[in-house]
């Protein structure tokens, strides 16, 4: 046994020697929230205009198969942040709704879980999250904060814990209220034709109703809606709120410059730290629903509101790359852009726009396990480093930023559990050629559906649905890709609010 962990723990070292080039970079992560492939010009759209986003794909390299570990926001940054698969840290639903939705729910990324962030605020960084959270809050009380940035190794914390709703935004509709004002309905004629059976039969002298403990029930009953209908009309003021660190800020959240908010914390947060190693994760309300943008963006892009959070997030990318030049940063910074997962395709606003973005030749979207939902963008900046205007097809997942960070940062890689991203910092200088990953496991909440196979020293790829009758398909590029997913599921899947990731 003794001599077992004495073998774990010289392997673990060793691995950990082999580093790079740079060492102790600044690191700075920037996650969009439901943005498409689709949806950015270094992608191939032609009339959404993102020259900063570009640049990064222009100046650095283009990942082209980067897949999120999921298709929803709570488990994809869950499995971002620890490097693993979201039902290692337990953060995958068994039932339907599988991401946080209430500030007060109890559950969140669990303390013993090992972020990235921690890691390099051991190894001195000093590290910040600017924006969206949604792994938790609180545990027992209001203000244990269990689950915050704040223990989860980030220093700085200017954000929401929860995410952006629709709800949060005046004359956004609600994603609740539609399904629930529909099952009120419903409730009241099951309780109705009950109640008027029931006359029926005590009329008629079959039975003897107890009426009066039925009009308490009843009463319950209303009182119940009642307070629910109440809690969700006022969602805005329980549930949609701004932190900085633990203190709450803002309440109901104001979306008035927030985007110039955000990014103006970020700027600040690197103006402190131009000395010192730093990891700044910038994960964006953009361009999740309630959609917004500032006025020197709305009504400027050619797609509604939609392009226009897209541009305002643009600029912002733009902002602190603009930033790390003239604090002569850029060559002592990994910069790295993302998606927690595809576009939103099916979102509609309460007026019928699109309110959601594209996901290119992928079909399919968030909270679907077809690979719209889980292609996302991954774009890698460090002049001097790694090579400009790369591209990489190879396999690569959002889980792999943890232990490239980790091996950046000269941090050990934890050794008591398994990780299943793999550093990116060979692939990305081109010391090897094929990903480590042989293997990708495609979950649905906690289900398992697909797994994607690319055999060693091989250039295929293969995809298994894990739910059909086992069947492998040969898949030569994208496009048999997406044929073959198509062949193999449904048709026609709904997912109402958004929310639900059905097992397929
Ligand atoms: C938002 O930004 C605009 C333009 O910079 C400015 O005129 C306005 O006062 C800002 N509003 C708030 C609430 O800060
Ligand atoms: C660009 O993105 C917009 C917004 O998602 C989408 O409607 C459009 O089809 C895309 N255009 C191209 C050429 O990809
Ligand atoms: C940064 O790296 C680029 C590319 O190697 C190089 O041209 C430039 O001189 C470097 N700048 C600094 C300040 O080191």
């Amino acid at each position: 046994m003794r001599l077992l962990s004495f073998l774990i723990i010289c392997q673990c070292a060793i691995k950990s020697l082999s580093s790079h080039s740079a060492s102790n970079p600044n690191v700075i992560l920037l996650m969009a929230d439901d943005l498409g492939i689709g949806d950015l010009g270094c992608y191939g759209n032609r009339t959404l205009r993102t020259p900063n986003i570009d640049r990064l794909a222009k100046e650095g390299v283009t990942l082209t198969q980067h897949i999120a570990a999921s298709p929803l926001c709570t488990p994809s940054r869950a499995a971002f942040l620890t490097g693993r698969y979201p039902i290692r840290s337990g953060m995958a639903a068994y039932s339907r709704v599988g991401v946080f939705l209430f500030s007060a729910s109890s559950g969140g990324l669990p303390s013993e879980e090992i972020t990235f962030s921690k890691l390099l605020k051991q190894r001195g960084y000093s590290t910040a999250l600017i924006g969206k959270w949604h792994l938790g809050m609180n545990c027992e009380s209001s203000n244990d904060f269990c689950h915050h940035p704040l223990s989860h190794g980030f220093d700085y914390f200017y954000g929401l814990t929860m995410t952006n709703l629709r709800d949060c935004k005046l004359g956004q509709g609600s994603v609740f209220l539609k399904g629930t004002e529909k099952s009120i309905v419903t409730s009241i004629q099951i309780i109705g034709i009950t109640l008027l059976s029931l006359a029926t039969v005590h009329f008629i002298g079959f039975l003897k109703v107890p009426f009066q403990a039925l009009g308490y029930c009843l009463l319950i009953t209303a009182i119940l809606l009642v307070v629910l209908l109440f809690f969700f009309y006022n969602f805005r003021y329980l549930n949609c709120f701004l932190m900085r660190n633990h203190q709450i800020i803002q309440q109901p959240l104001s979306y008035e410059n927030l985007t110039q908010r955000l990014t103006k914390e970020a700027v600040q947060f690197i103006g402190r730290n131009t000395d010192a190693p730093f990891l700044l994760v910038l994960s964006y309300l953009h361009v999740h629903t309630a959609l917004y943008a500032s006025k020197n963006f709305i009504g400027k892009s050619k797609h509604g509101l939609y392009g226009d959070a897209v541009e305002e997030m643009d600029w912002s990318v733009g902002r602190i790359l603009d930033v790390l030049e003239k604090s002569n940063l850029n060559n002592k910074t990994l910069v790295y852009f993302t998606s927690d997962q595809g576009a939103h395709v099916e979102e509609i606003s309460s007026s019928g726009e699109v309110h959601g973005g594209y996901n290119g030749i992928y079909k399919g979207g968030k909270s679907m396990n077809w690979e719209g939902g889980i292609r996302v963008p991954g774009l890698l900046l460090w002049p001097g480093v790694i090579q400009a205007g790369t591209y990489i097809d190879e396999p690569t997942s959002n889980m792999d930023i943890f232990p490239t960070v980790i091996k950046l940062a000269g941090a050990q890689l934890p050794c008591d559990r398994i990780i299943d991203g793999h550093d990116l910092m060979p692939l990305l200088q081109g010391k090897i050629i094929q990903s480590k990953h042989e293997f990708l496991f495609h979950y649905c909440n906690a289900y398992l559906n697909a797994v994607r196979w690319h055999p060693r020293n091989r250039d295929t790829w293969w995809l298994q649905a894990a739910s059909y009758n086992k069947v492998t398909l040969n898949m030569k590029n994208v496009y048999s890709l997406q044929k073959t997913i198509t062949l193999h599921t449904h048709n026609g899947i709904s997912v109402g609010l958004g929310i639900i990731c059905w097992n397929v």
